[in-house]
Parts: C-alpha cells; sequence; structure tokens
C-alpha cells in the first residue's frame, strides 16, 4: 500500500513509512532518515535530463532510495557502511518488489563515481562530529574521519562531467566542490540541489 501509494504520486506520512522498520530503526528516523517528502523532490531533481542512475552516499536503512525507486523511473543504488542496515533495505526491497533499487556494503571510499549520474547526499559523515544520537556502537567514530570522508567525497564529485547533479540535505556544504553551482532550494533551504558547471 505504501509504495503503490508513493507510485500513484499520493503523499505518504513518514510515521506510515518509518512502521516498516523494526522500532529501534523507528527512533532513529527524526535523525538520521530522510523525511518521504525531502526523498521524493530530492528524487525528481535527480532523475531529470534522462539521467537515471542516481548514487545515494550513505544510504542507512534506504529510506531515500525506497522513496526515489517508488517516485521515479531512476535506478537507485545505495552504499551503506553497517550492514545490518543493508540487511533491512534490501529486505524492504525484495518484499514489496522494487527492482529499480539496489544497496551495496561497503564504505563510500571503494565507490567509483564515474558509475553514476547523479548524487544524494544526507549529512552522512556528521555522526563522526555529534555522537548525541548513534545508530549504533558497531562503527566506531572519529572527527578526523568527517575531515578525510568530506575531503574524498568533494574530491571526487570535482570529477565529475558538467551538468551532474547532486541533492544535499542538512550538511555544511565543506563537501560541494565550486564547480557545482547551486541550482535552487527546497525545505526552507535544508534542501539544496546542485549542478556541475565547470
Ligand atoms: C544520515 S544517514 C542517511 C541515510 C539515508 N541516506 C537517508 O537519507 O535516509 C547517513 C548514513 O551514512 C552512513 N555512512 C556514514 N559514513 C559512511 C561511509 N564512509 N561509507 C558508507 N556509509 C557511510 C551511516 O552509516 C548512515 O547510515
Amino acid at each position: 500500500m505504501i509504495f503503490k501509494a508513493l507510485r500513484s504520486n499520493i503523499d505518504v506520512e513518514d510515521s506510515l513509512f518509518n512502521d516498516l522498520y523494526p522500532s529501534h530503526i523507528k527512533d532513529l528516523a527524526d535523525r538520521h532518515w530522510t523525511p518521504v517528502a525531502v526523498a521524493k523532490l530530492a528524487a525528481e531533481y535527480l532523475v531529470q535530463d534522462g539521467k537515471k542512475k542516481v548514487l545515494d552516499i550513505g544510504a542507512g536503512v534506504g529510506k531515500f532510495c525506497l522513496v526515489g525507486a517508488s517516485c521515479t523511473d531512476g535506478m537507485f543504488y545505495g552504499i551503506e557502511q553497517r550492514e545490518s542496515l543493508i540487511k533491512l533495505s534490501t529486505d524492504i526491497a525484495e518484499k514489496y518488489d522494487i527492482q529499480n533499487v539496489e544497496f551495496m556494503h561497503g564504505n563510500i571510499s571503494e565507490v567509483n563515481f564515474a558509475d553514476y549520474d547523479a548524487f544524494y547526499f544526507y549529512n552522512s559523515f556528521y555522526e563522526n562530529i555529534d555522537t548525541s544520537c548513534p545508530i549504533d556502537d558497531l562503527i566506531p567514530t572519529d572527527t578526523k574521519l568527517f575531515k578525510v570522508y568530506t575531503r574524498y567525497l568533494k574530491n571526487e564529485l570535482n570529477q565529475l562531467p558538467i551538468g551532474t547533479r547532486l541533492a544535499t540535505y542538512w550538511g555544511t556544504w565543506d563537501e560541494v566542490p565550486r564547480s557545482f553551482e547551486l541550482d535552487g532550494s527546497a525545505c526552507n533551504g535544508m534542501l539544496n540541489f546542485w549542478k556541475k558547471t565547470v
């Protein structure tokens, strides 16, 4: 019913979507998982121009990818360092037969950015700075990692072709290279749309 509604352009409440997950994951939603309406807006921006392969950089429990795959005809990929979260998102994709989505267990530093057309980033590295609401204690956090991953991401984005689209939610914009120009904003400036211009 949730995914059928999304495919029919019917709004879905976050509380309903988050019911797909176990309670300890649901409890993390306000801090860590993209709201449905935000995911829909971001996905619609990213699949424009016939650019169809969208990567979620730090996919969590797959909320952005699952919503995007249901609302658009893009192909959504999520890379996520926590294996237990990949299991949850993959199980949902299989259970609801969402075929235009794929979740991969790994670190962002192992990804070839050239394989994708567009990118979504929800402040994934911030858990290394703000440890007040941890997802779990299985991945060690370190303030140094925030800088290392941010620098890595910025460098990878900078090498992508002109016209590449990026959507960022929250965040410091430290990861956005100067070669990307702001192309629009939504959600009181929390969701930002970027396009590579040089
Ligand atoms: C704020 S959550 C966003 C989840 C998802 N993108 C969404 O919007 O619903 C950030 C996720 O990024 C993951 N993450 C952080 N650093 C990562 C890295 N270096 N490689 C892969 N995943 C990472 C975290 O484990 C967490 O699940």
